[in-house]
């Protein structure tokens, strides 16, 4: 067992944009969230990783109390908790080596990140992970000078160098074409496989959740109302997560 969330809901001004989700997510899985616009996904997200703070509900990480989590231990599981977004959040002036090689820094007392000093070690592990990944030829580049596609598995290879136990992905594909997004998909299925990384991704893109996931789970309206394999992703269940959307 590694993720447990337990009546976890999140209320913006009395208004439910979660509701009472209760979920065991297990080591190393590929976990899919789906759901229409504003269903819940990417709060969902929010919450694992305490961006945000649940109205009520628990979450527990290997039996440690997430919610309990203060200063030192909550820059720790935010490091744990690696998030990736759609937007890919790089620094564009910034070189890609850097831009891997800031991973490290939500692992560091806040005095010694304004320092920006990264040891010898560090930059081989970021430069192993570049080249793992395909990236190797691009570490001086301006990081906004790559295409879409490179930008944001630069983002996930600086996801990887917080050494996270879980990889938390808000829409990872949302600004990419349908090849890059592949070649994005690929890689978190990479990690998933080969380094036993959780991933949870949210998803709008229903051919990828059904492709890349072992497990879905339908939002909406705050609510899950699907959880399961992508087979057993019938036309109910499509109905009870996409409405007459679909
Ligand atoms: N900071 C906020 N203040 C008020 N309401 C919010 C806030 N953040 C989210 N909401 C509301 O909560 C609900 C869920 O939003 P959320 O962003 O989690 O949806 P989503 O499933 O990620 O949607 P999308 O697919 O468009 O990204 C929506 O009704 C949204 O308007
Ligand atoms: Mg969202």
């Amino acid at each position: 067992m590694t993720l447990s969330l337990s009546g976890l809901t999140k209320e913006y001004d009395g208004k439910r944009a979660l509701n009472s989700v209760t979920l065991d997510i297990p080591r190393g899985g590929f976990t899919g969230i789906i759901g229409r616009s504003g269903a819940g996904k990417s709060t969902l997200l929010r919450l694992i990783n305490r961006l945000i703070e649940p109205t009520t509900g628990e979450i527990n990480h290997d039996g440690i109390d997430v919610r309990a989590l203060r200063g030192k231990a909550l820059r720790a599981w935010r490091a744990d908790a690696a998030m990736v977004f759609q937007q890919f959040n790089l620094v564009p002036r910034l070189d890609v080596l850097t831009n891997v090689l800031t991973g490290t820094l939500g692992r560091r007392p806040a005095f010694s990140s304004f320092l920006k000093w990264f040891s010898d070690e560090e930059r081989r592990r970021a430069v192993a992970l570049l080249e793992r990944f395909d990236l190797g030829d691009t570490w001086a580049q301006a990081a906004g000078t790559l295409s879409g596609g490179q930008q944001q598995r630069v983002a996930i290879a600086r996801a990887m160098m917080q050494s996270p136990r879980l990889i938390l992905a808000d829409e990872p594909i949302a600004s990419l074409d349908v090849h890059n997004g592949k070649v994005v998909m690929d890689m978190l299925a990479r990690i998933c496989r080969e380094d036993g990384m959780t991933i949870i991704c949210n998803l709008h893109d229903l051919d990828a959740a059904m492709s890349y996931c072992d497990r879905l789970i339908g939002l909406a309206a705050g609510s899950v109302v699907f959880d399961g394999p992508p087979a057993a992703f019938d036309a109910a269940a499509r109905r009870a997560v996409y409405g007459d959307e679909t």
